[in-house]
């Protein structure tokens, strides 16, 4: 793989791919391509960090290998699983010959009987290196973590019944996590880390336009406005990027013009997610915001 030969390309690559990163998540993804580091995003929920995985594969024309973390994820649904039901079956078959039992006995661990999972196959041989997401990695365990060590420093993985597996070249791997629990040092100093905040005004302005390009700039700067505010109140849990971007896509369906408080209220379930912070943006609240973000504009 040829990574980006400096910040500015891996900003332009993202760009590209309608991705709108600061410059020190470009200086992050950067290195960790160039260092051939994973890297390791955290960050509020819908703040673009499984889409950092998706546009790097399009962008680096790389496949993407996705492991979605959950809690009691285990070796046998992440890196490889042996395949019993198969060896069974040739166990059977080979019974009546004593030269096939031979040979069946010393191939039973090996490759043509084992089933890779994302891990392991993240390690396998490709004409361009895969990129590795490990999503939500704060949703597994912490045997799991350790577990993930000798991938992430060796890009190797251990099947104890056969050998050991490792990249002739390492995975590009990102790993996100939305910190509903620290996840162990020891895995974030294999990596380089990347705290991915919500997006300043200008930025997201950038992202709407781009990810919702018929909406009209008069409406997207108050769309925008409106949910930057929103995120300065004490609310359970403040809209990230998607919902900005769920919200345009709804206005413009709605062929809203501008915000006004009465289309705010009716829409307000596809910004705020929970009801004690619907009911906090009552519509007196939704028509001081509304009245603000049309005499101040927006803060760019
Ligand atoms: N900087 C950005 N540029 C372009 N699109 C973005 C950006 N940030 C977020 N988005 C968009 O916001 C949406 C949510 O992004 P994503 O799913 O990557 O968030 P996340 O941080 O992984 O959220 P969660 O923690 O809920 O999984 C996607 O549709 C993505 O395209
Ligand atoms: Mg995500």
């Amino acid at each position: 793989m040829n990574p980006p030969a400096s910040i500015d390309t891996t900003a332009a690559l993202l760009a590209e791919q309608n991705y709108v990163a600061d410059r020190q998540l470009a200086t992050a993804v950067f290195l960790a391509l160039k260092l051939r580091r994973p890297l390791f995003l955290e960050g509020e929920p819908g703040t673009g960090k499984t889409e950092i995985a998706k546009v790097l594969a399009a962008g680096l024309r790389a496949e993407l290998i996705r492991l979605q973390c959950y809690e009691g994820l285990d070796v046998n649904s992440a890196a490889y699983e042996w395949n019993y039901a198969r060896q069974m079956l040739e166990i059977r078959l080979a019974e009546a010959s004593e030269s096939a039992r031979d040979q069946l006995a010393e191939g039973l661990f090996t490759g043509r009987f084992l089933i890779e999972r994302p891990l392991l196959r993240a390690l396998l041989p490709h004409a361009v290196p895969p990129v590795l997401l490990i999503d939500e990695l704060d949703r597994t365990d912490e045997p799991f973590e350790a577990y993930l060590l000798e991938v992430l420093s060796d890009f190797q993985i251990t099947i104890p019944e056969w050998k050991t597996i490792k990249a002739t070249e390492p995975p590009v791997v990102i790993i996100t996590s939305n910190r509903t629990r620290e996840i162990h040092d020891a895995v974030k100093r294999r990596c380089i880390y990347h705290w991915v905040d919500y997006p300043s005004a200008a930025r997201e302005l950038e992202i709407v336009r781009r990810k919702v390009p018929d909406a009209k700039e008069a409406l997207s700067m108050q769309i925008v406005a409106f949910v930057q505010k929103l995120r300065q109140m004490d609310l359970y849990k403040l809209p990230g990027v998607s919902e900005t971007i769920e919200w345009s896509r709804a206005l413009l369906a709605l062929d809203a013009v501008a915000l006004d408080a009465d289309t705010v209220t009716n829409t307000l379930g596809v910004l705020l997610k929970y009801q004690d912070d619907v009911g906090a943006l009552t519509p007196e609240v939704a028509a001081k915001i509304v009245a603000d973000v049309q005499a101040e504009g927006i803060k760019l």
